[in-house]
């Protein structure tokens, strides 16, 4: 047996890494899809150990280590399991420290399909937001494999660090069982002094992490887990940084292969991009002109890029095709929507909607995506009403009844169409010479 001294000194130094039991359960629970044969479990708490397998028995198990970087919103501790070795398309039962039996699931294998995830972005705690647990509540109902939350996810920067952590507990309502996959937004880095990226990138283990140029003026931007990528059945998920200092620039250009690896992939027939900032909003936030024409000059190299998902204006909006990119506003997550007053237009960007919005609601919605081998199937439920003053509405509609559905075809076309040539295809074709010459 070691010394006292050689003990006590084991002790504190496990219990700075958060490596001993907690005296409380485990929550702030959530996973992350890290490949093919991968998942990553982050928590607050409990034991330091899941045990998981392909039944209820758990025959497996892998002990957790702290994250790098270390959240700081509460004590912790902190925790963080790669799972790897997994069989691909496949139910695993998980547990923490003995406590409730979830479920993670495995990718479907490359280009496989008949999968669904969630987008919102823009989503708070319930302490600060009436509206949080009603959203989360609807996504649950939902059942998806994964939910895409695009930025603005918790808002610690503006009404304190408790809001991270009741965050992380409110979207229990699904990511115990549906993976949680993030971007950034501007809350999570823009206020250094009030919260940073440790929070976050701290909380995530992403899949093929991507770095962005640090600007020194935010902590922990750059270094890794700026933005990411990851494939699905059918379809590459790209994520998109957000804007610090020559952060989307450099996203353009490494995005780019990127995609054109997907593009000659045969397993690959979408390929949708995902961030914080809109290309096209008609909300509080006008689209920002760069990223509309980088997304546009990437469309025009990567004809399979279809759809690009948002939030930010805390509003919902989709767009006609743009240049072939249908554009998805999602920012209403659970924070108040921002709606403008006093005019009788709630839309910054004016009324009636300008010609290239097809659809927008200032309420509350749950966007669902269904993927299938020739499409993907939008279908957009009620959310919880508002009541004057914020969250004034401009429609009514029954919590949960579909307000807008729409499809997307391979290239956005319609079903069947031949693949469009690329730009440089166009190119070649217009430098051949012509016939009989
Ligand atoms: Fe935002």
């Amino acid at each position: 047996m070691n010394p006292p001294a050689i003990r006590v000194v084991a002790i504190a130094a496990a219990c700075i890494l958060g490596l001993t039991a907690a005296t409380f359960p485990a929550d702030e629970v959530h996973w992350t899809i890290t490949g093919q044969n991968s998942v990553t479990v982050d928590w607050r708490g409990g034991d330091a150990e899941v045990r998981y397998g392909t039944t209820q028995a758990l025959d497996r198990r892998v002990e957790a280590v702290a994250p790098e970087p270390l959240p700081f919103s509460s004590r912790g501790p902190f925790r963080e399991a790669k799972i790897t070795g997994l069989d691909q398309n496949t139910l695993y039962y998980y547990s923490i420290g003995g406590g409730p039996l979830h479920t993670f699931r495995t990718p479907p294998p490359r280009g496989g399909s008949g999968f669904t995830f969630y987008v919102q972005g823009d989503i708070g705690g319930s302490l600060d937001w009436k509206h949080v647990a009603e959203c989360q509540a609807l996504i649950a109902e939902g059942r998806p494999d994964f939910v895409l939350c695009v930025g603005d996810l918790t808002y610690g920067n503006s009404v304190g660090q408790h809001a991270v952590d009741t965050h992380f507990n409110d979207v229990m309502r699904w990511s115990l069982d549906a993976a949680y996959m993030p971007a950034w937004g501007n809350h999570e880095w823009d206020k250094p002094r009030s919260d940073d990226l440790r929070n976050y990138k701290g909380r995530f283990d992403l899949p093929n992490p991507q770095s962005s140029p640090a600007d020194r003026r935010y902590p922990y931007t750059g270094g890794g887990e700026d933005w990411y990528w990851f494939d699905y059945g059918n379809v590459r998920f790209v994520a998109y940084p957000d804007p610090w200092s020559g952060a989307w620039a450099d996203w353009a250009q490494r995005a780019e292969e990127v995609m054109a690896e997907a593009e000659d992939d045969t397993a690959i027939t979408f390929i949708v991009t995902f961030g914080h900032r809109p290309a096209f909003s008609s909300g509080e936030h006008e689209g920002e002109p760069e990223l509309q024409g980088f997304l546009g000059t990437l469309r025009a190299r990567n004809p399979k890029l279809v759809l690009n998902l948002n939030g930010h204006s805390h509003d919902y909006e989709r767009t006609y095709p743009q240049g072939g990119v249908v554009h998805v506003t999602a920012g209403t997550g659970g924070s108040n929507l921002e709606e403008e007053s006093g005019s009788g237009c709630p839309w910054r960007g004016g009324c009636p909607e300008p010609p290239w919005s097809a659809f927008r609601a200032m309420h509350h919605v749950a966007v669902r995506l269904h993927v299938e081998n020739d499409r993907i199937e939008g279908t957009v439920y009620c959310g919880p009403a508002g009541g004057g003053g914020s969250n004034t509405n401009d429609i009514a509609c029954a919590q949960g009844s579909v307000i807008d559905s729409f499809t997307i075809y391979p290239y956005g076309l319609k079903p069947g169409a031949p693949k469009p040539p690329s730009e440089e295809e166009e190119e070649a074709q217009a430098k051949k010479p012509a016939p009989g010459r």
